[in-house]
């Protein structure tokens, strides 16, 4: 089966197998099918945060669970579900459609709703952590279904539960440990607070404001602008294939900093609550001299040093191993040049 429409960086690959799950039914069925149980299994979604650099030889099991609702309405919050295979970015619109606000500062994020809690999806200030309210999910080993708060995901910066292999001898599925290759998302709930309020002060939403002058803006007013900033410096990846930012912002010592800042004053850096400091790994990259190079097919995105892109197009398209040299060059001379290691975002097959 081609996957290449299955991928948003558009690379040539093929799944041996591959099974569309709309529903548990589904699922268990697989389970229950003696050639397919035995199987070692892996969760497609959007495909949006993932790099194919051979054939996948698991089974494929491509989720396309359907559904939005409001669950229930309280004094605190709107409780909203949708299906794990709902496309991101129309779950966000649909519920300020509803009149539910709270996810917008999260528009345009490529991808599907299941697959939103695995990196813990954030941008413009807000991380999907921050509107999570619980999800369900089958254990691909035994068939059970099971739910996680937010506690049991163990969310971080672009990172959960999920993205974590369990240790051998570790319990896995319910007890939250490690669930990489071991369940499969069905449905995620999303707790928006009420009374809304909006989530401002980040650089590129401030400029509009300023440019728009208004002052206090609406949920619909963010969400048209996060759009905008999106579309004006992140490839679409209809267009230009792509996996999102490519490496993750590196934390580093307060002294590391101060040390960096010495010798490259313009560093672009975020002080934490906890006394580190984030920098951004887009201002390293294109420090380093990267915007706008390639390697091969794979290129250096010309308005966003952080995004990795297809310049081959669909006819010739990159292959995973060029983007992974790619990234393997940048990742050493951001190293030479900063002494940090940048740490790839999407996950690599
Ligand atoms: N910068 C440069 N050169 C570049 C790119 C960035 O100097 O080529 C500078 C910018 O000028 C800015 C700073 O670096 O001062 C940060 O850039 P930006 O605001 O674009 O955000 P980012 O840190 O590069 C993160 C997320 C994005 C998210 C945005 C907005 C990560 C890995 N990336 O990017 O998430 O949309 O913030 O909140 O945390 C994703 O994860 O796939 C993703 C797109």
């Amino acid at each position: 089966v081609p996957l290449q429409q299955a991928n948003t960086f558009g690379i040539m690959a093929k799944a041996l197998t591959l099974v569309r799950v709309s529903s548990e039914a589904d699922i268990a069925a697989v389970l229950q099918d003696a050639g397919l149980r035995v199987q070692p299994k892996f969760v497609l979604g959007g495909g949006s945060n993932i790099v194919l650099t051979g054939d996948v030889k698991p089974l494929v099991l491509k989720v396309e669970i359907m559904g939005k609702r409001l669950v229930s309405e309280t004094a605190k919050a709107w409780i909203v579900e949708a299906g794990a295979g709902e496309n991101w970015h129309d779950l966000v619109t649909w519920t300020l459609q509803m009149g539910y606000p709270g996810l917008e500062n999260l528009a345009l994020i490529p991808g599907t709703v299941g697959a939103s809690p695995v990196q813990n999806i954030g941008a413009y200030g807000v991380e999907l952590q921050d509107r999570f309210e619980s999800l369900d999910a089958v254990d691909l080993s035994t068939g059970q279904p099971f739910t996680l708060n937010a506690a049991q995901c163990a969310f971080g910066y672009r990172d959960s539960v999920f993205k974590h292999a369990s240790k051998p001898g570790e319990a896995s599925g319910a007890q939250g440990l490690g669930l990489a290759e071991k369940a499969l998302i069905t449905r995620v709930r999303f707790s928006l607070p009420k009374p809304w309020k909006p989530v401002l002060g980040y650089a590129d939403i401030d400029k509009k404001m300023l440019q728009s002058r208004v002052s206090a803006p609406s949920a619909l007013q963010i969400y048209e602008w996060i759009c905008d900033i999106r579309r004006a410096k992140l490839p679409d990846p209809q267009l230009i294939g792509n996996a999102g930012s490519f490496f993750k912002n590196p934390t580093v010592s307060a002294e590391q900093c101060a040390d960096i800042i010495q010798r490259d004053p313009k560093i672009v850096h975020y002080h934490l609550a906890d006394g580190s400091v984030k920098l951004a790994a887009g201002w390293l990259i294109d420090a380093c001299g990267w915007k706008g190079k390639s390697i091969g097919n794979a290129g250096v995105y010309d308005k966003q040093a952080l995004v990795l892109v297809n310049r081959g197009g669909e006819a010739n398209p990159v292959t995973g191993g060029e983007v992974m040299t790619l990234a393997k060059a940048i990742q050493t001379s951001v190293y030479e040049r900063f002494g940090i290691r940048l740490e790839p975002e999407p996950v690599v097959v």
